[in-house]
């Protein structure tokens, strides 16, 4: 194991298509400690798993997930784009991510990252449904760049644990009020804000600091060293001998 977590940012994203049950089950083999993944809503109110607005980078479909339904979305390749290899592998959704983190051997970290909801509570209530049927509460982090999703689902579930998305160039003690400000239990920074002196002053806010997306050994040498508490990557195994990464 690794001597700061390393969670596997949309699965192993480095070397299998990104947000793909194979990505996760990859990423969980390697033996990442967490998951990142993106959560986006469907045109007739489904969760699927994709990062981008929409489908065109990652699958054979054209057109943006907010105008797509899920029988749409479950008919496209989201492996082929990657490597004929993976040809077949399909979008997932919420429900099936969260299915098999709950049915893991070893509590895995579910970062789930909300991406362009309207923070309206019904939405997150129905959210927060599908993954607390499985009772992997504490395994669960929400993190997201919108504040107002995040105090939405504060609003459904006061035990929620948030996690704040910071885009480079913003300030670092701006960031760290906000943070607090909404509850958070941690602060996810673009590892080039991260410094001790962040890592000091979040930690002496009682927030975690967990930066995204660190692809590079000296880097997440570098990360340890400022004392961040989990590391999110695209390459879980980067650091073992039979891996270098990109
Ligand atoms: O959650 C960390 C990171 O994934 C945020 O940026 O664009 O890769 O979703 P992005
Ligand atoms: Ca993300």
């Amino acid at each position: 194991m690794h001597a700061t977590p390393r969670w596997a940012h949309r699965g192993y994203a480095g070397r299998y298509p990104e947000n793909t049950l194979v990505a996760f089950v990859a990423g969980a083999e390697a033996g990442a400690d967490g998951i990142e993944c993106d959560v986006r809503l469907t045109k007739d109110g489904q969760f699927v798993i994709l990062h981008d607005e929409c489908v065109d980078r990652t699958t054979n479909g054209h057109g943006r997930v907010a105008d797509l339904s899920l029988a749409d979305i479950r008919d496209l390749d989201a492996g082929a784009w990657f490597h004929d290899a993976f040809a077949g592998a399909r979008i997932p959704t919420l429900e099936a991510l969260v299915d098999y983190v709950a049915q893991y051997p070893r509590p895995l970290v579910l970062n789930l990252e909300w991406k362009a909801l309207k923070p309206d509570d019904a939405t997150m209530q129905r959210a927060l449904a599908v993954i607390y049927r499985v009772g992997i509460f504490e395994q669960v982090l929400h993190s997201s760049f919108q504040e107002d999703i995040l105090c939405a689902i504060r609003r459904v579930d006061s035990n929620a644990r948030l996690a704040l998305l910071t885009e480079p160039g913003r300030d670092a003690q701006d960031a760290i009020q906000a943070a607090k400000a909404i509850g958070a239990v941690a602060i996810h920074p673009d590892y080039r804000q991260v410094t001790p002196r962040f890592v000091r002053r979040a930690h002496q806010s009682g927030l975690r600091v967990h930066p995204y997306t660190v692809d590079d050994a000296k880097m997440m040498a570098w990360m340890e060293e400022c004392g961040v508490d989990a590391i999110i990557t695209n390459w879980p195994r980067a650091h073992w001998p039979e891996e270098s990464g990109p």
